[in-house]
C-alpha cells in the first residue's frame, strides 16, 4: 500500500499532475478539494453552516463527484463554490469530518491523493510527499485560461484565496515535513509527472 500526497496552492498544476501520476502508476486518484467543495455547495443548497452538514452528505469521490447521488462534478467548481470552499475550509468542524472521510478512504489500496494538508495531517505516513508550487502570477495565469477568465480578476482573488489557506489556524497550507517541493513554474507537465513517478519509482 502507498500514498502518494500531493500538496500546493491553487493553480499549482495538483489535479492534472496528481491525475496523471495516478494514471501512470496505476493508483487510484483522491482529489480532497473536491471534497471541500462539494460539502460548500451542499450548504449553500440548504442554506445551512457546512459544519452542520459535513458528517451526514452522503459523498461519492471518483471520476464523477456524486452528492447525495446527484453528479455535481461541474457544479463545484463554479467560483461560488471556491470562495465558500475555501470559507469552510477554515472552519475545524468541517476539516475534523472531512479527514474522517479521508482517511477511511486511503486506508485500503495504492493512492495519490492531493490538496492542502494531506502530507502533513491527513496521511502524516504517505511514503512519498510532494509540495507543488509556481509562481503566483503564473498560478493565476494558468487558471485564467482554463478558466477562460480576465487574469488580474483570478490573481486578485487567488492572492484571498492564498492568504486565507496560509495563515488559517487549523491546518495551514504548508509544505509537510520530508516533502520534496517542485516549482512548476518552468517545468511541462511530463517533466513534473516524471519527477514524481521517479520518487515513488526510488523507494520501491
Ligand atoms: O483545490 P481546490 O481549489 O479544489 O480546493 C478548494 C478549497 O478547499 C481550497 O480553497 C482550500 O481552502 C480547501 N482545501 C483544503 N484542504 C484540502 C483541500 C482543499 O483546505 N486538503
Amino acid at each position: 500500500m502507498t500514498i502518494v500526497a500531493i500538496d500546493g496552492p491553487a493553480g499549482a498544476g495538483k489535479s492534472t499532475v496528481a491525475r496523471a501520476v495516478a494514471d501512470a502508476l496505476g493508483f487510484r486518484y483522491l482529489d480532497s478539494g473536491a471534497m471541500y467543495r462539494a460539502v460548500a455547495l451542499a450548504a449553500l443548497e440548504r442554506a445551512s453552516e457546512p459544519a452542520a452538514i459535513a458528517d451526514s452528505i452522503e459523498l461519492e469521490m471518483g471520476p464523477r463527484v456524486l452528492l447525495d447521488g446527484l453528479d455535481v462534478t461541474e457544479a463545484i467548481r463554479a467560483p461560488s463554490v471556491s470562495e465558500a470552499a475555501s470559507r469552510a475550509a477554515a472552519d475545524p468542524a468541517v476539516r475534523r469530518a472531512l479527514v474522517v472521510r479521508q482517511r477511511r478512504l486511503l486506508g485500503d489500496g495504492d493512492w495519490v491523493a492531493e490538496g492542502r494538508d494531506v502530507g502533513t495531517v491527513v496521511a502524516p505516513d504517505a511514503e512519498v510527499k510532494v509540495f507543488l508550487t509556481a509562481d503566483p502570477a503564473e498560478r493565476a495565469r494558468r487558471r485564467a485560461s482554463e478558466l477562460g477568465a480576465e487574469h488580474a480578476m483570478v490573481l486578485a482573488e487567488q492572492t484571498i484565496r492564498d492568504q486565507r489557506d496560509r495563515t488559517r489556524q487549523h491546518s495551514p497550507l504548508e509544505p509537510a515535513p520530508r516533502a520534496v517541493v517542485v516549482d512548476t513554474t518552468t517545468l511541462t507537465l511530463e517533466q513534473v509527472v516524471r519527477r514524481i513517478v521517479e520518487l515513488v519509482k526510488g523507494r520501491e
